[in-house]
């Protein structure tokens, strides 16, 4: 999604700003543009594309030695990716940078327009831009920021520079922003990465707080009023990531995952944290989106079996707008889940539950996030940052948080041994051992990476993982595949399955294996190539398969995705994608 980077301070802003965007990146965009003044002038400079192409036009076109300077990565929303619709966005005498969606901006604008402003874009941005200008008080700058923001309904974090003025403007809601603290200057960013580990000390900045800063001062307002924000030290947290000499991160990052399974079981498997103990709770909602939902998926299975709880998963995107019955609140926990802790509708689900009085847990990996910080219980799953676009690390991370939840309460609740926990110290060595044997999955990638099609069945647990190894693929190779529960498949999508058809089954519930293998049989009878993935100790006999070792139920999962990772990531290279950064997709989902 978009990415926002501000800097006033003493070091070269140009390059500061260009290398903060490249560092934003990872999440997605499809224009970039950089306003850079030297208070008395101001130079705007736009791209369509990737951030070198601005570089080179910075390079280029630039004249300017700026004092401060706003930049931003654009993700199409409203209005196509071109270069008027890239940030910033002037109007009078104010130029900004906007993440998120101004919901009235119509009104706003034809209210503007009548009192004669003239516009020269159709951006819900430039509207804001106008706005300030409108209310622009040279003496009091801050009030006429105030006096906007408080006619704007929806999201928004902006960086804002005014002519003539040499400090820079910061204000969020509903959209992240934070201020950055550095030996040379003030930054204000969407995304802590941008500052590129010079960041020392951060401010998370609250809602309709407006930063106010040069190069040398900062100063929080809220209603105008000057007041005081809490400075976080980060000098030691890594914000940062490289690919160790991988040709990708994702690779790298699938990679990581023995040894971040390994550090995690290390700290906490016999850890007493309550936060894991959900045995007072009579029904789970798990609330999330994309992958991190289908690590939700996952656990419902391993919560019902061994904990005996309901557990419903849900959409985030849908959720928030269902009409809801809580039978009983207070028996009622709703799991959150997100890597970045920024999806925002993941993010308008937790505030609903809270608003509703129910308890939220989030299981989040991005430290200081919105739900990190929003949610009554937090579990961070200790990732590390996660920069291919697509999820795998941080997948993995999740499921083993939920299944330890799962497995601890069950030992809570009298289910199960206590000696049943030692099962999880095996699993870094069997995702290590799926990942060392991949020369069966290059070759199957080898195999199938020209087709058009696919589809992936499975049932229960087998199932919530074909969701994940559907979407890992499709969303990496572009390659059109479909997920169905191998039951439901004769109920109308057979109807697609024809000569060569590519049908991936895993089976690893030997309660469902006969029932899934013979829903396979009933495609390869119509032409379909199957391929299985399945644990070492199942007879199978079909041409193309995937073994993995075989783990206790509540781990196999987290043995078997990464096989389907690492095929989805080979079978990408062989089509010569953009491996990192798929088309069309943002790391961090901050519009609903
Ligand atoms: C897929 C992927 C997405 C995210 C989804 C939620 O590889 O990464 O489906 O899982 O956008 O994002 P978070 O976890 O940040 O809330």
């Amino acid at each position: 999604m978009c990415g926002i980077i501000g800097y006033n301070g003493k070091g070269n802003v140009k390059s500061i700003l260009i290398d903060g965007l490249k560092a934003l990146e990872y999440r997605g965009y499809d224009s970039a543009g950089i306003a850079l003044s030297s208070i008395n002038d101001k130079e705007i400079i736009k791209s369509v594309g990737r951030v070198a192409k601005l570089e080179e036009k910075v390079k280029n076109e630039s004249k300017l030695t700026p004092k401060f300077g706003i930049a931003h990565t654009r993700w199409a929303t409203n209005g196509a990716s071109t270069l008027n619709n890239a940030h910033p966005h002037t109007n009078g005498k104010i130029t900004l940078v906007h993440n998120g969606i101004i919901e009235n901006s119509d009104v706003l604008k034809n209210d503007l327009i009548k009192k004669g402003v003239k516009f020269y874009g159709d951006t819900d941005s430039e509207v804001v831009a106008a706005l300030i200008n409108y209310y622009l008080d040279d003496n009091d700058i801050v009030d006429s920021i105030n006096k906007a923001l408080k006619m704007l309904k929806g999201s928004y974090a902006l960086v804002i520079m005014i002519d003539g003025d040499n400090n820079l403007y910061a204000v969020r809601k509903d959209s992240p922003l934070i201020i950055g603290y550095s030996d040379n200057g003030y930054y204000a960013v969407s995304d802590i990465s941008a500052t590129l580990g010079n960041a020392k000390k951060i401010v998370y900045l609250d809602v309709n707080v407006i930063a106010k800063f040069n190069s040398d001062t900062i100063t929080y307002y809220r209603d105008c009023k000057e007041i005081k924000e809490k400075v976080i030290d980060v000098s030691n947290i890594s914000f940062e990531s490289s690919k160790d000499g991988y040709e990708h991160f994702m690779l790298k990052e699938i990679m990581e995952e023995p040894k971040l399974v390994s550090n995690f079981i290390n700290k906490y498997l016999y850890s007493d944290n309550s936060f894991y103990d959900i045995s007072n709770y009579k029904r789970i909602d798990i609330v999330a989106c994309g992958s991190a939902m289908h690590a939700g998926l996952t656990s419902k299975y391993l919560i019902e079996k061994y904990d005996k709880i309901e557990v419903n998963v849900y959409m985030a995107s849908e959720y928030r707008y269902e009409d809801k019955i809580y039978l009983d609140k207070d028996k009622t926990l709703i799991i959150l889940i997100s890597q970045s802790g920024e999806t925002a509708d993941t993010i308008a689900a937790l505030r609903e539950a809270k608003e509703n009085g129910i308890k939220t847990l989030g299981i989040v990996n991005r430290e200081g996030s919105t739900i990190a910080r929003e949610a009554d219980y937090v579990i961070m799953t200790e990732a590390g940052v996660e920069t291919a676009v697509a999820t795998t690390k941080a997948y993995i991370m999740q499921v083993l948080v939920l299944s330890l939840i799962a497995i601890k309460t069950s030992i809570k609740l009298g289910f199960s041994d206590k000696n049943l926990l030692d099962e999880f110290k095996k699993l870094p060595h069997l995702i290590e051992a799926v990942l060392n044997n991949s020369d069966n999955i290059k070759s199957i990638a080898s195999k199938i990476y020209n087709i058009d099609n696919c589809f992936f069945i499975g049932r229960l647990i087998d199932y919530a993982m074909c969701m994940e190894a559907s979407l890992k693929l499709k969303e990496v190779s572009y390659i059109h595949s479909e997920c169905y529960a191998a039951g439901e498949l004769k109920h109308g999508t057979i109807s697609l399955i024809e000569k060569g058809t590519t049908v991936f089954a895993i089976i690893t519930d030997k309660s469902v294996l006969d029932k899934t293998i013979s829903n396979l049989k009933e495609t390869l009878a119509r032409g379909a190539r199957g391929i299985v993935i399945t644990c070492d100790d199942t007879d199978t006999d079909f041409d193309l398969e995937i073994k993995v070792p075989n783990a206790p139920y509540f781990i196999e999962p987290m043995v078997l995705i990464p096989s389907l990772q690492l095929l989805s990531y080979y079978v990408a290279k062989e089509r010569g994608c953009d491996i990192d950064k798929p088309r069309n997709l943002a790391k961090s989902v901050t519009v609903e």
